[in-house]
């Protein structure tokens, strides 16, 4: 690049040169004019310049100097300026202006609570896969044959061989653990469950549960009936209660439906609770002993209870939504409420 060029881009350099803050300012002024700076420079090879030469170029270099310094004390007043001009406009008294956040998921949010409400009585949490064998999802948890469970129209099979389906319940989870690790067991398996039915305000093909297992030696029906109460009043407070129907699920003996005072009335009776002033919130029982020896567990020695609820149903109960269509829809309109308030603008 001739010298002549090299003046030319270095002068658009200058014209461009932007300092927002007095050690950008700074920084400029030594990279144009410091010791090593790319005018300095300039003008050590222009010392090489013939004679001639030197004479016609030589108005030029001086003028680049003064630009460079002209733009350095710019850039210096620019900075102070624009510091006093801040000061003068910060109003410290405005509100912030907070863009808008992002929310969890109304489901993930209780089932965070529900596993935190278990994770203080040492309760772990435990996995399996949504794709699930017979033996896991139905045979080792004591379904029979012909139970009408297994019926093609509640349950969603996968082709091909294997007999593998959806699992239709976390159930199947209990029976992993249970093969997979000695007692003292004491865990809870959050997880989707799938279940062939028509889409309504009531009923959805796939929701979410939490199956909780406690099994050890003696554990008793008593200890299930004060899991159930902490439970309980630990997500709802204190002022509920719960009572327990007898029920019958194959994987437990014996077995009860678990209902809550109705958290919408508060007793007396409205829609949500049919007028009866109890809402269901939940499966539970002792762990039928032929369920821990298909898990390679001594019944003889070992005893369990197990409990499974819906996340929706609790996420109903909570946030008084009635249509569990809306918690698939992923509408703005509706997540967008479960957004901490105070986060908005
Ligand atoms: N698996 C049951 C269901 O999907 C729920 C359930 C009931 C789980 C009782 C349990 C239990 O562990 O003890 O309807």
């Amino acid at each position: 690049m001739s010298l002549l060029d090299r003046i030319a881009s270095l002068e658009e350099e200058l014209a461009k040169a932007e300092a927002r803050t007095a050690d950008e300012a700074e920084r400029f002024r030594v990279a144009m004019l410091g010791r090593n700076g790319a005018v300095t420079e300039l003008f050590e090879a222009f010392k090489q310049v013939a004679g001639d030469e030197k004479r016609a170029l030589g108005q030029r270099m001086n003028q680049l100097k003064q630009k460079a310094q002209a733009r350095w004390e710019e850039l210096k007043a620019g900075v102070n300026g624009k510091e006093e001009m801040t000061a003068s406009v910060i109003d410290s008294s405005s509100p912030a202006l907070i863009e808008p956040t992002g929310s969890l998921h109304p489901i993930t949010l209780i089932r965070q609570r529900i596993i935190d409400v278990f994770a203080r009585i040492g309760f772990t949490v435990s996995q399996g896969p949504e794709v699930e064998d017979d033996h896991h999802n139905f045979t080792a948890l004591n379904f029979p044959p012909d139970h009408p469970a297994r019926d093609m129209q509640d349950t969603f099979f996968v082709e091909g061989p294997g007999g593998f389906a959806l699992r239709t319940h976390t159930s199947s989870v209990q029976v992993r653990v249970m093969e997979g690790q000695k007692p003292p067991i004491r865990t809870i398996s959050p997880g989707r469950v799938y279940r062939n039915e028509a889409i309504s305000a009531r009923a959805h093909c796939m929701f979410h549960q939490v199956e909780a297992l406690y099994v050890d030696e003696g554990v008793s029906f008593a200890e299930l009936k004060g899991t159930l109460d902490y439970f309980a009043k630990s997500l709802f407070g204190p002022e509920v209660s719960i009572r327990l129907r007898p029920s019958y699920f194959p994987f437990t003996e014996p077995s009860a439906e678990v209902d809550m005072s109705c958290t919408i009335c508060g007793g007396p009776g409205c829609n949500v609770c049919k007028h009866s002033g109890w809402v269901e919130i939940m499966g539970c029982g002792m762990v039928d002993p032929a369920v821990l020896a298909n898990c390679g567990i001594d019944p003889e020695v070992y005893s369990g209870f197990a409990l499974g609820m819906g996340v929706e149903r609790i996420a109903q109960l909570i946030y008084r939504v009635p249509d569990l269509r809306l918690y698939w829809e992923n509408d703005v309109r509706f997540l967008d409420q479960f957004t901490s308030a105070h986060l908005r603008s």
